[in-house]
């Protein structure tokens, strides 16, 4: 063998070395608790063949505790690139097999660079999280590591999509990675994600919790919002990664790729002339109105199990992707409320700092009243709605379905929020509050001086209904651009967004605005 050869071997050996990552054993244990390595998984993650490892033989330089004795090349994190559907991506994978994917400085160093070259070349980053949290052997230096990720994320927060998965354990300030990035998605038994663990609550509160019940998948979907997506399975939750950059630019200079589309888009949607039913009182399923208008009634939901009041995703019209935010009528009659109005304007954020139109559907009766809420700061969260749309500068389509009354008409979109198409289904009802409530306070008095105070309300009732209870008393004055026959919407909506494809709108020059937090 030449001494080049010998070389070359040596290289081999490394490699195969480093791929081991924590060795057979801690893989198989890996196995048995229902997970893959971090390389299984990029692997499922990225299209085939397409990962370029970088820094495989980075080593940690710790010296404390015995560690100058336990090198793994790698030391506790693969990175790369690769491509997802022919698309550039940047990835890191923690790997628990090493160290329980505790971060050291130089795993730090790991992240950070790709988190860099992402940011240079302006492609997404992906982190597949599955860590013990900052190692404990290395540390400040491991804080100081966590430190110039969390910086890293701000930075690129709104000029590339940032998206992790949670497919292990994630404890203590290591949430606020995922935290700080778009999209945070979760799997079903084997992630965990929480500020301190089971043992540390005992001891401070004296709570009793398991760590599922304290972080686990179906918690952070339903109860704090913190997770927008809960897979099955790692394997799903990868899927879903895929999936969700389909409908994204790489950056924030950039536009959606346009998806061909074999869905007509004159489609007419017979079924959507008698969705809305004869009383106020009833409801429909607003799913149903989304499906039948976008393409092949394909639509990704964000934070499904989540203030599920509100309904957001992505879809696409005419093969271009929108984000759809709509009142969900079966679930507390579409009422806007504090959760609401905070998932709604996160995504409505997101769409705008990533050039993705806005489609609203609106049903809302107002915003829900009471101590529950106002104690819990409603007015500031639903300001945040507000503002998202207000702020919002990518195209928007808004079609009112039924109900729009008070704040929470202005709150979806309205037309002097910028809304740029403004449409009302025959049934919409645009107004300052409902009949009942509106005759409440204007008659209350009067109705108490008549015969029959029931009759007197009832046709004062009426007389409301008629004047304000339907779409053209806006359209009079402007705010509905054109009343449009239910059945039509998708073709109304594709035609719009065709006519605002070329769309510019600024915003004045400022360091950045205030949005109340
Ligand atoms: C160093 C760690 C580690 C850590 C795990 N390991 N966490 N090594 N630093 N933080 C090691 C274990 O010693 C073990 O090594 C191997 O990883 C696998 O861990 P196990 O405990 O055997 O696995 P499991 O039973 O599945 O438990 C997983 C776990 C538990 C729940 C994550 O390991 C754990 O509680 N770890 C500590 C979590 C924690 O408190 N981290 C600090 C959070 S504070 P061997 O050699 O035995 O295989 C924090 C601050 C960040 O992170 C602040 C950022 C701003």
């Amino acid at each position: 063998m030449s001494i080049q050869q010998e070389k070359i071997q040596e290289l081999i050996e490394k490699r195969a070395e480093a791929r081991l990552g924590g060795g057979e054993k801690a893989i198989q244990k890996q196995h048995e608790r229902g997970k893959y390595t971090a390389r299984e998984r990029i692997a499922q993650l990225l299209d085939e063949g397409s990962f370029e490892e970088l820094d495989m033989f980075v080593t940690h330089r710790c010296t404390n505790f015995g560690q100058d004795k336990k090198h793994i090349l790698g030391d506790g994190v693969v990175t790369g690139f690769g491509t997802i559907e022919g698309r550039l991506v940047y990835v890191f994978a923690q790997d628990f097999t090493v160290f329980g994917g505790s971060l050291s400085e130089t795993m730090a160093q790991k992240i950070c660079k790709v988190m860099d070259l992402a940011m240079k070349m302006g492609a997404p980053v992906i982190g597949l999280n599955d860590s013990g949290g900052a190692r404990i052997q290395e540390g400040i230096n491991a804080l100081a590591g966590y430190s110039e990720i969390f910086q890293r994320n701000i930075l690129a927060s709104g000029v590339v999509p940032q998206i992790s998965a949670i497919l292990g354990p994630c404890a203590g300030g290591a949430v606020y990675s995922p935290a700080l990035t778009d999209f945070t998605i979760m799997a079903k038994g084997i992630s965990y994600m929480f500020l301190t663990g089971p043992s540390v609550v005992k001891t401070v509160t004296g709570e009793d919790v398991t760590q599922e019940q304290l972080g686990g998948a179906s918690v952070h979907s339903t109860k704090s919002g913190v997770t927008h997506f809960v897979a099955e399975n790692g394997e799903e939750a990868l899927m879903i990664i895929r999936k969700l950059l389909s409908y994204m630019p790489q950056n924030n200079l950039e536009e959606t790729p346009l998806v061909a589309c074999n869905d007509p888009i004159d489609r007419l949607e017979d079924s959507l002339n008698d969705i809305i039913p004869d009383t106020a009182k009833k409801s429909y399923d607003m799913y149903e109105v989304i499906a039948s208008i976008v393409d092949n009634g394909e639509f990704l939901e964000v934070q499904k199990d989540y203030a599920k009041n509100i309904i957001v995703g992505f879809a696409r019209f005419n093969g271009q992707s929108v984000g759809i935010v709509a009142n969900q009528p079966k679930v507390l009659a579409g009422v806007l409320d504090s959760n609401a109005s905070r998932k709604g304007a996160r995504f409505v954020r997101f769409c705008d700092a990533f050039n993705i139109p806005l489609v609203t559907l609106v049903d809302v009766p107002g915003f829900l009243p009471g101590t529950g809420q106002e104690y819990n700061g409603v007015i500031l969260h639903g300001a945040k709605l507000l503002y998202a749309y207000g702020e919002a500068t990518v195209p928007k389509v808004t079609v009112t379905l039924r109900k729009s009354y008070g704040g929470s008409h202005i709150v979806m979109s309205c037309k002097q929020l910028r809304g740029d198409v403004n449409y009302a289904w025959p049934s919409a009802e645009i107004a300052v509050m409902g009949a009942e409530g509106a005759v409440g306070v204007l008659y209350a008095k009067e109705a108490k001086s008549q015969a029959d105070p029931a009759a007197f309300i009832k046709e004062k009732e009426e007389e409301y209904r008629k004047l304000f209870a339907n779409p053209y008393n806006a359209a009079k004055y402007g705010y509905i651009d054109d009343v449009i026959e239910p059945r039509n919407t998708r073709f109304r909506v594709i035609r719009a967004l065709q006519m605002l494809a070329t769309k510019k709108v600024s915003n004045p020059a400022k360091k950045h605005g205030n949005i109340p937090l």
